[in-house]
């Protein structure tokens, strides 16, 4: 079965983990020091704080910038339901933002459309980097100062990716990553807060550790925190992916370009539309309305490849619709994608043969 996603761990990355094992010494230590040092460094983003998931860094970003009670979070209607779910846990109101079509991400334009249409408890917007792809993010951070909001961009999916000349988390307040194994770059579980703010970065570093402060060469509990640290052993295994990730980029825009060329005439189906600085964490196309995608996604599984919808609707699921009473029609392009994204498989150790089997197996399926 060629898999929709493949981490690229080698001999020397579980050999620089089994060494970490071996010292006995397992938590949060100077392996993650330096990968925090090393990730700075590649995204050119002057704070990283390590932590647990992408959940967890989600989480640490809008508790360090003060969301809570009764405030509310713009987020896209088309995500993984860990970016509205933390707005949730903080008691927080999630005011969803409809995206586009074409590349599954919000716009200026609907952002404003969302502003206007939103309360005076409005304090923050969401975007996410879907799959890799990057919003507009300067002209989505002026728009958010105008209004006097803050800007907090999930990019679970965009390591590598580039927005506006930089890579993403350069221009927003805070930026949170995943290295679930989905992403191109993983440790099984865990994630990274980035921001050029200091004292956003320092009560990071304290909430992710139940806290803890320390001062005067002791410790004090300043805060209700939780524990959110990576393992030491974790932050072993990302350093040599970390240094060969420039290559795995170029190989995964190779991949997709050949995606391109050989789905550009399929029947039913669309691509993405947006290219610029994209990561290609994932590979979706939209069938159209008429295609049973479940019958997809079974066949091409017979066929050896796997293949699974892209991200959710937040409007179509149980838990949001009951609270905001959100229907499908609410929120339209988001819906669409929902029930017709299908994402196909992409990693940097798939050969050019898999592409093409994969893109004339659904070509031959949607022929059909
Ligand atoms: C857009 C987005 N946000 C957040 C997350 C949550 O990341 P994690 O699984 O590391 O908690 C994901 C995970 O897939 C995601 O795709």
């Amino acid at each position: 079965m060629i898999p929709l996603a493949k981490p690229d761990l080698r001999q020397e990355d579980i050999e620089k983990a089994v060494s970490v094992l071996r010292s006995g010494m397992l938590v949060q230590g100077e392996n993650v020091s330096a990968l925090e040092e090393s990730l700075s460094q590649f995204t050119g983003v002057e704070y990283c704080s390590l932590c647990s998931s992408g959940t967890a860094a989600l989480h640490l970003a809008l508790k360090g910038l003060g969301i809570g009670n009764g405030d509310g979070v713009i987020v896209p209607a088309f995500t993984f339901p860990a970016s509205a779910n933390v707005v949730e846990l903080l008691g927080a109101e999630t005011i969803l933002c409809d995206v586009s079509f074409d590349d599954f991400i919000i716009t200026p334009e609907s952002l404003e459309e969302c502003i206007k249409a939103s309360g005076d408890n409005l304090k923050a917007v969401m975007v996410v980097h879907e799959f890799g792809c990057s919003v507009k993010i300067k002209e989505i951070l002026e728009i958010c100062r105008k209004h006097g909001l803050l800007l907090i961009e999930d990019a679970a999916c965009a390591l590598g990716a580039i927005a506006d000349g930089h890579h993403v988390g350069f221009y927003s307040d805070a930026a949170c990553f995943s290295f679930h194994p989905r992403k191109a770059v993983t440790c099984g579980e865990g994630g990274a807060v980035f921001t050029h703010k200091k004292d956003l970065d320092n009560r990071i570093r304290v909430l992710r550790n139940h806290g803890m402060h320390y001062v005067d060469g002791g410790i004090d509990f300043i805060e209700a925190g939780f524990n959110y640290r990576l393992t030491d052993f974790q932050a072993a295994l990302i350093h040599g992916q970390l240094k060969r990730f420039p290559d795995e980029l170029k190989r995964r825009a190779l991949l997709a370009e050949i995606y391109f060329s050989f789905l550009k005439e399929c029947p039913h189906l669309n691509l993405p539309n947006n290219t610029m600085g994209h990561s290609w964490q994932s590979f979706m196309v939209v069938l159209d309305n008429n295609v049973d995608r479940s019958s997809i996604i079974k066949q091409m599984g017979q066929k050896g490849v796997q293949s699974n919808l892209g991200a959710q609707a937040l409007n179509c699921l149980q838990y949001f619709s009951k609270k905001y009473n959100f229907k499908d029609t609410d929120f339209p392009e988001a819906t669409r994608l929902f029930y017709s994204g299908l994402v196909i498989p992409l990693y940097g150790s798939m050969t050019e043969n898999d592409i093409k089997f994969i893109s004339s197996t659904l070509k031959e399926l949607l022929k059909s």
